[in-house]
């Protein structure tokens, strides 16, 4: 698959993307209340702040919530409200039926990048989403770069919300062209932030935490490539710095990567490399240097420089119930907001920790069933973390053809809230969790998502059950079998 986008499909993409910044303009011209509402995760906070800021900068009146999906409890305040215009970031493509039926006369606008499911034909919606037009809205465009390209469509003074949308698209982890590039659709965001004189790009160490970690810390951390003797254990990390005579502090402060010079960054990258090699692990050299996404106007060793940094951040502030301080962040607040960010991140840090001890505190918190893994972190693992917590199994678990489902109790609903995960591998051999979750249909309860993401909801005492049809469909996709063909997976 080339990096570039194809220019028809692009044009085709774009000319929807218009369509929508139409209706939005129009809403505006008429001084219509327009409603916002968008996912609780990264990208789903950066699709929100672009609309909003692009709003904002056109003296619209609007107002924006985030949540975790949409459904007949939200419909029905919506049509309480009546606004002008609904307008829905990074989902929404999985909602036609549900959003024709419940509010059959609502002009709505939905900017995503999830496997649609069925055809939208309600005059009322008009949908952008990359799938229409034979793009991967899993690798190639997130719901913030379909929400940036549609308020570039609106205004051209808008391409200044390009970095916002690299955060979204990379806490998607859609950098998953050679050595962690952006690609596609994508490159329409770098290219735009690059002109506006906002981004960076570099080949670097990819290492998380370049500008905020002590080195020795960022080392120890990272599992991608795993680091053998090194990965998990920060006093071995620190003599391995001391070895390549790395000073870890400059005066009273620890250096972070981005601080170190290039002949030691040189130096550091040869020895890790032969480190690698010495352990039989030649492949992985290649994952120690990946594209680094550096924002110029930010201030240094802050979670803003670097873009990936930055996703983190603002999944923090969605998953902790505090998506309005992602959003104030993005928008430009680096105050307040910005503060309490820092503060709901450590939070954040803690309790993924806690989560994933408590996992593998009993072996039998985590069951491996014939085609699946399963995790259920009932009402222990907080349902808005649970995701977080399946991306970071699923990079630890011994079988990468066997995807993961973990769920836990959303309190009061009665329900669980289901979040899956996959590998490339598992993709390649014909595994689209997207069709997985929607056994969650039959149940009572809604799933779908990407192929290698997918999530969902089902009665608790349907949980069971679920898990039972989701091995079964996972196993019949390993044999091939025609498991409800999907025109746009
Ligand atoms: O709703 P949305 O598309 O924004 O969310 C995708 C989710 O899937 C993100 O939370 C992202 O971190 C996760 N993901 C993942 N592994 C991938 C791709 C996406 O865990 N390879
Ligand atoms: O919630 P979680 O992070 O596991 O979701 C993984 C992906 O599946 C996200 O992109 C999310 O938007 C999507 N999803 C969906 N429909 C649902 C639940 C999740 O498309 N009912
Ligand atoms: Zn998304």
């Amino acid at each position: 698959m080339p990096q570039e986008p194809d220019p028809t499909d692009t044009q085709n993409f774009l000319k929807d993307a218009k369509a929508a910044a139409q209706v939005i303009q129009e809403t505006i011209q008429n001084d219509g209340f327009i409603h916002i509402f968008s996912h609780l995760d990264a990208d789903g906070i950066a699709a929100a702040a672009i609309i909003s800021k692009a709003l904002q900068r056109q003296h619209a009146r609007y107002r924006a919530r985030i949540t975790q999906w949409v459904d007949e409890k939200i419909a029905t305040e919506i049509q309480a409200d009546k606004p002008e215009l609904l307008i829905l970031t990074d989902f929404g493509s999985g909602y036609l039926e549900l959003l024709t039926q419940q509010l059959p006369n609502q002009k709505i606008v939905i900017l995503d990048h999830h496997q649609p499911t069925g055809t939208n034909q309600n005059p009322n919606i008009t949908q952008v989403n990359p799938h229409l037009h034979n793009m991967d809205g899993a690798t190639e465009a997130s719901g913030s770069t379909v929400t940036y390209l549609a308020v570039k469509e609106l205004h051209p003074q808008n391409t200044d919300l390009s970095p916002t949308a690299i955060v979204g698209a990379l806490g998607d982890m859609q950098d998953r062209y050679n050595q962690r590039q952006l690609g596609r659709l994508n490159t329409i965001l770098v290219q735009d932030a690059q002109k506006v004189g906002l981004l960076k790009v570099e080949k670097d160490l990819t290492f998380f935490g370049r500008e905020t970690r002590p080195i020795h810390k960022t080392l120890s951390s990272t599992t991608n490539p795993f680091l053998p003797g090194l990965s998990g254990e920060e006093d071995k990390s620190l003599a391995f710095l001391s070895s390549l005579n790395i000073p870890l502090k400059s005066s009273e402060k620890w250096r972070s990567l981005s601080d170190l010079t290039e002949d030691e960054k040189k130096r550091l990258c040869s020895a890790l490399a032969e480190h690698l090699l010495s352990k039989g692990l030649h492949y992985e050299i290649t994952n120690l240097i990946g594209h680094i996404y550096t924002f110029t106007a930010e201030e240094p060793s802050t979670p803003l420089r670097d873009a990936r940094e930055f996703a983190v951040l603002l999944n923090s502030t969605g998953r902790m119930d505090r998506p309005s301080l992602g959003i104030a962040v993005c928008m430009g607040d680096r105050k307040a907001a910005l503060q309490e960010s820092n503060q709901v991140l450590e939070d954040y840090r803690k309790s993924i920790s806690k989560y994933l001890n408590w996992v593998w505190e009993k072996p039998e918190r985590l069951k491996e069933l014939e085609n699946i893994y399963v995790v259920n972190g009932e009402d222990f693992v907080s349902e808005k973390i649970i995701g977080t917590i399946s991306s970071i199994l699923i990079t630890s678990l011994p079988n990468p053809q066997k995807p993961l489902i973990a769920y836990a109790n959303v309190p009061n609903e009665g329900l669980a809230k289901l979040s899956s995960r996959t590998t490339d591998m598992a993709i390649r051999k014909g595994i689209n969790l997207g069709i997985v979750m929607r056994a969650a249909e039959p149940l009572g309860g809604k799933g779908g998502g990407h192929n290698i993401a997918a999530g969902g909801q089902v009665p608790i005492d349907k949980a069971d059950e679920f898990v039972k049809a989701a091995n079964d469909l996972v196993g019949k996709q390993l044999r091939g079998e025609n498991v409800e063909s999907d025109n746009n997976s």
